[in-house]
């Protein structure tokens, strides 16, 4: 019989192997502009690390760690996620004493015994990085702007949804309210949630179950319940973002599945993932150093799923693939006429056009042809057709110029003055 692989793990063949060099390298071109270096870290480690770290009652920790006892009866771990390893050495290696701040990233496997699915495995891939020495506002943001010119250098559409998770001061009175509010839900609500609102209630906010949605929709916020200092944290941070032209959605229902986060906590979403559209995860860390054993040193920082990030890219790079060449949107009758001409005369010559009903509000054309990933539209207005005229717009930059529409004109040349970039 023959031997495949263990369920979960993948072979990433040389089709595939190529676009993750491309993100590697995006990724270290990346952070090295904000000053981080590489840290390389053991894949095994003992499991305790993991237990105190990420939480004992934490579905990783509990159920989906591949933990195995050593020939000397010690317990060990590989690890399922990079933080706990990073500040493992850091305390190890008291790189505090080295310097005030750490910026630290890494890249490599990580092991998780989840169900498979598409963009689950059970052996993935982190690029991760971490800075510690840091509690301000400055730091969160320049570490949300670092991810967002990463996305960006890879021309990647994603939403940033942040939220503060508070802290030591506030948080215990929010978690005991919705605990209360758990509490007189708890018949709409899973058997997984009965136990979360034991253990760690936040984490009925993050149940995917349908009941358990519906049920939490009107559940209290942890935004009502945040002390000053975690309020002014997190104004600053969005500011800051703000400022930069950054985009993030505010999220209040965002938690984590570790249990050592609090205040800045984020998570990168891409379109058109399926249900595992989670292609990065992070957050604020600040007591976990010191429960590490190591000193009050406050943390924070993210980790990118490479398997999402490269599913997203290949998605990506079929829709360009398959994308029209020019979209063609008439406004009125007589500009449709003169649009179903042109689209004839291209079309002849072989481009890819894609026509739309002249009834149509331009704006609706404009989400259709945005949605094809279409690289110029034409427009074709009814004043201006008469004028033997019409309108270029460059989707990519968005700018609009005047065209001749010649019709005696060959395709190419059509195609060609429609491509021009400046004319
Ligand atoms: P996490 O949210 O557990 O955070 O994982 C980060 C990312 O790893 C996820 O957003 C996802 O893209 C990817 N990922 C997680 N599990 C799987 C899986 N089974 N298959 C494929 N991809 C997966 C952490 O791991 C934290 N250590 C992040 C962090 C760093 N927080 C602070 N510093």
């Amino acid at each position: 019989m023959k031997i495949t692989a263990i369920r979960g793990f993948r072979d990433i063949l040389p089709d595939e192997s190529g676009l993750w060099q491309v993100l590697t390298s995006q990724a270290r071109a990346s952070f090295s502009t904000y000053g981080f270096s590489e840290i390389i870290l053991p894949l095994l480690e003992k499991t305790e690390l993991f237990a105190r770290a990420i939480g004992e009652t934490t579905d990783i920790v509990e159920k989906e760690m591949y933990t195995f006892t050593d020939r000397d009866d010690s317990s060990l771990t590989l690890r399922p996620e990079g933080t706990a390893s990073v500040i493992r050495a850091y305390i190890e290696h008291s790189l505090h004493q080295k310097e005030p701040v750490s910026k630290l990233f890494y890249i490599g496997p990580m092991f998780r015994r989840e169900r498979p699915q598409k963009g689950r495995y059970r052996q993935f891939h982190q690029i991760g990085a971490e800075i510690l020495g840091r509690d301000d506002a400055l730091i969160d943001a320049e570490l949300l702007l670092m991810l967002n010119d990463f996305f960006t250098a890879l021309r990647l559409d994603v939403s940033i949804d942040v939220n503060s998770l508070g802290c030591a001061t506030c948080r215990p009175r929010y978690r005991e309210r919705l605990r209360t509010f758990g509490e007189s839900k708890f018949a709409a609500l899973c058997e997984n949630c009965h136990g979360r609102l034991q253990r760690n209630p936040l984490r009925i906010l993050d149940c995917k179950e349908e009941g358990c949605r519906h049920a939490t929709i009107d559940a209290p916020i942890l935004a009502d319940f945040l002390c000053d200092p975690c309020r002014q944290h997190f104004g600053q941070v969005q500011t800051l973002l703000h400022n930069e032209r950054v985009k993030i959605t505010v999220n209040p229902r965002l938690v984590r599945g570790l249990d050592y986060y609090c205040r800045t906590s984020f998570e990168v979403l891409a379109l058109g993932l399926g249900s595992q559209n989670a292609v990065c995860g992070g957050g604020r860390y600040d007591g976990l150093v010191e429960q590490m054993g190591g000193p009050a040193i406050p943390g924070i920082g993210f980790a990118i799923g490479v398997e999402r990030l490269a599913m997203l890219l290949q998605a990506q790079e079929r829709q360009n693939a398959e994308a029209p060449d020019m979209f063609i949107a008439p406004m009125g009758e007589v500009a449709e006429n003169q649009a179903f001409a042109v689209a004839r005369r291209l079309r002849q010559d072989g481009y890819r056009i894609e026509l739309e009903s002249g009834r149509r509000s331009l704006k609706a054309q404009m989400r259709r042809a945005d949605k094809l990933a279409v690289p110029y539209v034409l427009i074709l207005g009814e004043n201006e057709i008469t004028a033997g005229k019409g309108t270029v717009r460059d989707m990519q930059t968005k700018t609009d110029r005047s065209l001749a529409v010649d019709l005696s004109a060959s395709a190419q040349d059509m195609m060609k003055a429609i491509r021009a970039s400046d004319v």
